[in-house]
């Protein structure tokens, strides 16, 4: 929007040439501080590869990501889909946690609690997946576990198993043993919940290895 200057002839006034040159300088500027900043999304927090929780206690996964932009945190069933929320049952947190609130055993739902997880962390500057996180929730329920009688040879040593029902066994340490006089024997990590008795009342005693 000039006039052309008297006399005729068209020129480009320099300080339109000047203001071109800025604006096409302050655009590269732009361009190139914009890719020396962007950075992927990089998990500062991944979430563990098994969750196992009881109805009782419920669970919270974390999940948190760092990058340029912050980018966002989103759940992913492993087929890709995403992850929303079942009232009462499991929430997906702004802050990039889910969360599975104790719940009733008749509210357990296979879907939401024996289910692999991936955490996803994404921005226009690319996206992440974590490992797989597989959740399983159990009801708590009673149980008892029993031990068998033994017979051994006099002075050799004999093997008590500790027998813990089939449905809960995956999630039960043994964690010591008791003797009729009120003794009580722990921990001995290879015994795998058997206690071994020698003759008269010397026992030792083990734990399960954990799940
Ligand atoms: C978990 O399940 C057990 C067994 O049904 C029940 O007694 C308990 O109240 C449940 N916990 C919660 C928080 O509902």
């Amino acid at each position: 929007m000039w006039r052309d200057p008297p006399g005729g002839g068209y020129k480009t006034p320099i300080h339109v040439v000047a203001m071109l040159l800025l604006v096409a300088v302050l655009a590269l500027t732009t361009v190139v501080s914009a890719e020396d900043a962007s950075m992927g999304p990089v998990f500062v927090k991944e979430p563990p590869n098994r969750i196992d929780f009881s109805n009782g206690t419920g669970a919270v996964v974390e999940c948190q990501a760092r990058g340029n932009p912050q980018p966002d945190i989103i759940w992913v069933r492993s087929d890709g889909t995403a992850v929303g929320d079942v009232p009462g049952l499991r929430q997906v947190l702004p802050n990039g946690n889910l969360v599975f609130p104790p719940f009733r055993a008749e509210d357990y739902r296979q879907e939401v609690h024996a289910q692999v997880y991936s955490c996803l962390a994404r921005s226009p500057a690319g996206s992440v997946h974590s490992r797989d996180v597989n959740v399983r929730a159990v009801v708590a329920q009673y149980f008892e576990v029993q031990v068998y009688d033994q017979f051994a040879i006099r002075g050799n040593a004999a093997i008590f198993k500790c027998q813990v029902p089939s449905f809960v066994a995956d999630h039960v340490d043994v964690v010591g043993w008791i003797d009729s006089n009120g003794g009580s024997y722990v921990a001995d990590a290879q015994s795998y919940g058997s206690i071994i008795k020698t003759e008269g009342m010397h026992a030792r005693c083990a734990l399960c290895p954990a799940l």
